[in-house]
């Protein structure tokens, strides 16, 4: 799918905050896709990145085209819907790096195909529900503690557009993402007075390996008109939007929800 010159190009560059370098990040589903790329990016603006996610071949893979481009990173394996793991996940990431200043809890995703809800069985209803909203709370409660004793930081979480309009997505995805979302506003209510920031990135259709699979470029093609800026989103979009949250460029805003969407959405 070509883009029509009026549309504006993902960023060409990676954004810089010169307030990152220095910092550390724990980023889960950092092993591929989007949390891959904004991995990439917090490494190019100098944080050091604890990369998490289940698969330990992408995972090794990623940290390693972190290193080349001469970030600093490790790989921690988790699966963030089992709290025990993300115990010792936080217990790993904080013995060899300390407390994060960032928290990105990225791991998730659809599981199952679109349906009504009448039909939707309980397994994948709390699949759906395990591996978005619970993965989300397992992070970030694990990881508060250490955040709050240090007085400053940033939690990131994602949400999907699949909770902001009704628009395809499975059901029980939806509502875990809705979930997140009110979860964050609660974070950042909770964590503002304790001089921490908690927002929430809703991207819609960002082109991955995974979602290139899902949608073949006649698909690609027929969603085109629902995005007024004429193009569905790639990880830059999102890594770039990610950064933005996490800097002192956003040092007044907690509780938002970013919809990175091609003004898909408009809330
Ligand atoms: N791409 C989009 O269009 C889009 C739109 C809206 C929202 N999102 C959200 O953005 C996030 C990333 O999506 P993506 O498109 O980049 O998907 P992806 O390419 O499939 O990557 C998903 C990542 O999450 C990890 N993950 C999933 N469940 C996990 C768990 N229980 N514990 C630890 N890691 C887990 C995966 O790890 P392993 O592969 O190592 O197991 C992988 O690193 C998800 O939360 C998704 O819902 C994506």
């Amino acid at each position: 799918m070509s883009l029509r010159p009026e549309h504006p190009a993902p960023p060409a560059c990676v954004p810089t905050y010169d307030d990152l370098r220095g910092k550390t990040a724990v980023i889960t589903g950092g092993s591929r896709g989007l949390g891959a790329a904004t991995a990439l990016a917090l490494a190019r603006n100098g944080v050091r990145v604890a990369v998490n996610g289940r698969d330990r071949d992408a995972l090794a893979a990623t940290v390693a085209a972190l290193r080349e481009a001469g970030g600093e990173a490790e790989a921690f394996v988790a699966d963030c819907s089992d709290l025990a793991q993300v115990e010792i996940l936080r217990d790993d990431v904080l013995a060899r790096f300390g407390a994060p200043d960032f928290v990105l809890a990225f791991a998730g995703g659809g599981s199952g195909r679109p349906m009504p809800v009448h039909e939707i069985d309980e397994r994948d209803w709390r699949s759906s529900l395990d591996h978005n909203l619970t993965a989300t709370f397992f992070v970030v409660k694990s990881f508060l503690p250490g955040m709050i004793a240090r007085g400053s930081g940033a939690l990131l979480t994602m949400a999907s557009a699949g909770a902001r309009v009704v628009a395809g997505a499975p059901a029980g995805y939806a509502a875990a993402k809705a979930g997140v979302i009110a979860l964050t506003r609660q974070l950042a209510h909770e964590l503002g007075p304790r001089g921490l920031r908690a927002n929430c990135l809703s991207p819609s259709a960002v082109l991955t390996e995974r979602t290139r699979a899902h949608l073949p470029p006649e698909r690609q093609a027929q969603m085109l008109p629902t995005f007024p800026l004429g193009r569905l989103g790639e990880p830059a979009d999102v890594a770039a939007a990610s950064l933005f949250l996490l800097s002192d460029a956003s040092a007044w805003i907690t509780g938002t929800v970013l919809d990175v969407a091609g003004g898909r959405v408009m809330v």
